[in-house]
């Protein structure tokens, strides 16, 4: 029997609704990190920006587009209070692929109220889990992540990287144009030869993008946040990102330079090149490799399956379905033939290992994203994954694609699962993970 419905948490949006269940999973003031306390203070705003070669764009920013990169180092605590100058639609901060404690996680309506205009509200956690991450708003939230609100986060392990330069490269499509960082041309970087780069990708849009790296050989350190098991160096491999996820590309900077290009853009692009003079003169081989199969790279690693007290079996068909709204022929983005609010939840008991199959029946990808857990991959189409233990927050299932994915129920609350192709999301491709 469900206990109760995600529909009467999305009914608490009312503006003088509050949401009692939750307040009590905020983080105590007690959990006291070991850390430094790291606080940010961000005003949601109208802002007209100026993007070079495209003109002004009448942007949602949290004060920049990208917003401030909120860079932490494990154990801080981390304090953001958002404050909305005057975001009629009302705005939240939702920590992706952080597995934030259920009453920091910003989900307008289910977690907290949408902040309106005037009005301001603290988020809080501890950062044990380093990195690469981002932040969006979740009110209004197709609308309000393609106008700009959103940023970079990134946890950076207690003792450090291996590599000295770090360039996190959130890409966006804002005003017709690709936004790699603040840029929407070419980037270009000075790097001793020899040093060891980390390049944090993140798709911060509705669709999946290619990334290429040419001049060198390079390995994909880390994906969601995760750090991948032993990855090998590869070459000529095309990396695609569903929407919402996150690589970490790690290379050593040979003596030629090195070129980070995305199929979303002829004009974006960041080079690297050796040595005091940033220059870009020399002429690199663009490579038209095959995308790299995450399902497949890396070493395997026993053990990796948690272990829980109970099992949970669950799954979702995704599909496209017509349907009439405010009485015109429009689409629905379904869950097993409904729409949110009226999909029945995944219930848990704290430490269950839910085992979740998801099928896309329809003609279009579905980067199906989990909030507060990290899934491991189990399986597409029927083939076991076969490299690295996979945990991702964000995966695409692509059309006809199956996947089977694992989590243990390790964070008590309501959680939403939906679609990161945010406008499938708006029209029903979204559910709740509710703990009983
Ligand atoms: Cu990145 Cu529910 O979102
Ligand atoms: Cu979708």
């Amino acid at each position: 029997a469900h206990a109760a419905h995600a529909g009467e948490a999305a009914a608490a949006t009312t503006p003088a609704g509050s949401v009692v269940s939750v307040a009590d999973l905020r983080t105590p003031a007690e959990a006291s990190p070991t850390g430094d306390v790291k606080r940010f203070a961000l005003t949601a705003q109208q802002q007209v920006v100026t993007l070079e070669g495209v003109g002004t764009v009448n942007a949602w920013s949290y004060g920049s587009v990208p917003g401030p990169e909120v860079r932490v180092t494990e154990g801080d605590l981390v304090e953001v209070t958002l404050a909305n100058r005057d975001i009629g639609a009302g705005v939240t901060i939702h920590w992706h692929g952080y597995d934030v404690p259920n009453g920091e996680d910003g989900v307008a309506g289910v977690t907290q109220n949408a902040v309106l205009p005037g009005e301001s509200f603290t988020y809080r956690f501890t950062a044990d889990d380093p990195g690469t991450y981002w932040y969006h708003t979740h009110q209004a939230s197709a609308e309000g992540v393609q106008r700009g609100l959103y940023g970079t986060l990134v946890v950076l392990p207690r003792g450090g990287i291996a590599e000295a330069v770090d360039l996190a490269l959130p890409v966006h499509a804002l005003g017709g144009a690709l936004l790699m960082g603040d840029a929407t041309t070419e980037q270009r970087r000075a790097v001793a030869a020899g040093a060891r780069v980390r390049i944090r990708l993140i798709n911060t849009d509705q669709v999946p993008r290619r990334f290429r790296v040419t001049g060198t050989a390079f390995e994909v350190a880390a994906v969601d946040g995760r750090d991948l098991n032993r990855p090998t160096a590869i070459e000529d491999r095309a990396l695609r990102l569903p929407a919402g996820g996150r690589l970490d590309v790690t290379l050593s900077m040979p003596n030629s330079p090195v070129r980070v290009t995305t199929d979303a853009s002829p004009r974006a692009g960041l080079t690297l090149s050796p040595g005091a003079a940033a220059r870009s003169d020399t002429a690199i081989e663009p490579h038209d490799g095959p995308d790299l199969d995450l399902l497949g790279y890396g070493t395997p690693e026993a053990a990796a399956m948690p272990e829980g007290s109970g099992t949970v079996l669950a799954s979702m068909v995704l599909d496209r379905l017509p349907r009439f709204r405010h009485g015109l022929p429009s689409v629905a983005y379904t869950v097993d033939g409904a729409v949110f609010p009226h999909i029945d939840s995944i219930e848990v008991t704290e430490g269950d290992v839910v085992r979740l199959t998801v099928a896309n029946r329809g003609w279009e990808t579905h980067p199906m994203h989990v909030h507060g857990h990290h899934v491991l991959v189990l399986s597409r189409n029927g083939v076991p994954a076969s490299g690295s233990p996979l945990w991702l927050d964000t995966f695409d299932v692509q059309p006809g694609e199956v996947w089977e994915v694992a989590f243990l129920a390790d964070n008590p609350g309501i959680w939403m699962d939906h679609c990161h192709n945010l406008d499938h999301a708006a029209e029903g491709m979204m559910m709740a993970l509710r703990y009983r």
